[in-house]
């Protein structure tokens, strides 16, 4: 097939990607690159790469129909993807998380291509029992907002003819070209590492549901793959734990690793976790365990693999800071700087 990935080279899409063109699917990506895209065109078979900001695109018509032209499928993955990001600049999260996901949708369903969504768990908020993809929505953040708006909107969309796929994907971890060190699993693995001992915010009560980055991956390779999947929004995590069921997993893999308990004055108020009925019903298993998915990114840092897990490149709300203050035309200069580190290291 033919599958366009939007936010291709970020932190989900760089997994993703190169098993969609090991099972010989042909990619096309459209990402603006706030972290780079050099590692995407390292991929082979070759990945086409429209380094654009979708909201340009899908202002164009032209540009619109040259990115879906000859599509079957879109991965609509691109977005302000965490909670501190989405709040440094709320109506830049609303154009790109909602209004560019609702015209991307419109745009697709007119051409009569599929449509698959990377929501979040997160628009469960706090919930109290096992939170399932049919009962209330409880968005606490312009992050969570903008994920339900846009199922909705998708759901509202939703024909007969046109059956789009909604996958709340739980709090990612694993190694990816593109890492990541704003999750929380991600983040506990180089402390351990690094300072033995991890930082707990508040009691550390809250219930998170987690996913490997390759399951994640994986879940929507089966979408892709399975115009007749059975529902159209899905709940897709592994494990639900609460952060400080993580400080114990945490302390098997390094004895010497220490809780340090920090008091918040406005504690975070999520706490969720989630029925995956539907995704069992789906046929998707999960495989890649908290503690496996964090022995990876462990040895990665130890092995040098990893050398900087404290870049501020890492962290999206810290790197979007420093690219808005720069300013549009030193932020595009930067971006480029880091494509030319990265072929610079190949
Ligand atoms: N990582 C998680 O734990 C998690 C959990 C649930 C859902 N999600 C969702 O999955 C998706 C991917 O998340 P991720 O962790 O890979 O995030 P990421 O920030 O690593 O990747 C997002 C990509 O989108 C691109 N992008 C941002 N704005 C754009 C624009 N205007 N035009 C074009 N491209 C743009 C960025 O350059 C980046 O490469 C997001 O929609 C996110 O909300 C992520």
């Amino acid at each position: 097939m033919n599958i366009l990935v939007t936010g291709g080279a970020g932190y989900l899409g760089s997994v993703l990607i190169p098993k969609l063109l090991v099972r010989g699917h042909k990619v096309r990506t459209l990402d603006i690159g706030y972290f780079g895209v050099e590692h995407i065109r390292a991929m082979r078979p070759a990945v086409e790469i429209l380094r654009d900001d979708i909201r340009a695109v899908l202002a164009d018509q032209t540009a619109t129909e040259a990115l879906l032209k000859g599509m079957d499928v879109v991965i609509h993955l691109a977005a302000i993807s965490n909670d501190p990001s989405a709040e440094l600049n709320p109506r830049l999260t609303e154009e790109v998380n909602f209004e560019a996901t609702r015209d991307l949708a419109v745009a697709c369903k007119a051409r009569g291509c599929r449509f698959i969504f990377s929501s979040s768990c997160s628009v469960y908020g706090e919930a109290a029992g096992e939170a399932s993809e049919d009962g209330q929505t409880n968005p606490l953040t312009a992050y969570a907002k903008s994920k339900v708006d846009s199922d909705q909107f998708l759901l509202s969309l939703a024909d007969a003819n046109w059956r789009p796929a909604i996958l709340r994907n739980g709090t990612l971890y694993g190694f990816s070209p593109r890492m990541r060190f704003d999750l929380v699993i991600n983040i506990f693995s180089y402390c351990s590492t690094l300072y033995n001992e991890v930082r707990v915010f508040g009691d550390g009560q809250q219930w998170r549901p987690f996913l490997h980055v390759a399951d994640c991956a994986r879940a929507f390779i089966h979408f892709a793959e399975n115009p007749r999947h059975k529902h159209v929004i899905c709940n897709i995590a592994h494990e639900n734990f609460r952060v400080v069921d993580l400080v114990e997993i945490f302390q098997r893999i390094n004895p010497a690793c220490k809780p340090v308990y920090v008091k918040l004055e406005n504690p975070d108020l999520r706490n969720y976790h989630v029925s995956v009925a539907r995704m069992k019903e789906e046929g998707i298993t999960p495989t890649v365990k908290v503690q496996a998915g964090a022995e990876e990114i462990i040895e990665a840092i130890v092995t040098g693999r990893i050398a900087d897990p404290e870049a501020v490149y890492y962290r999206n709300a810290k790197w979007l800071k420093e690219l808005s203050e720069l300013g549009s035309r030193d932020h595009r200069s930067l971006i480029g700087m880091l494509d030319l580190m990265a072929s610079a290291r190949r």
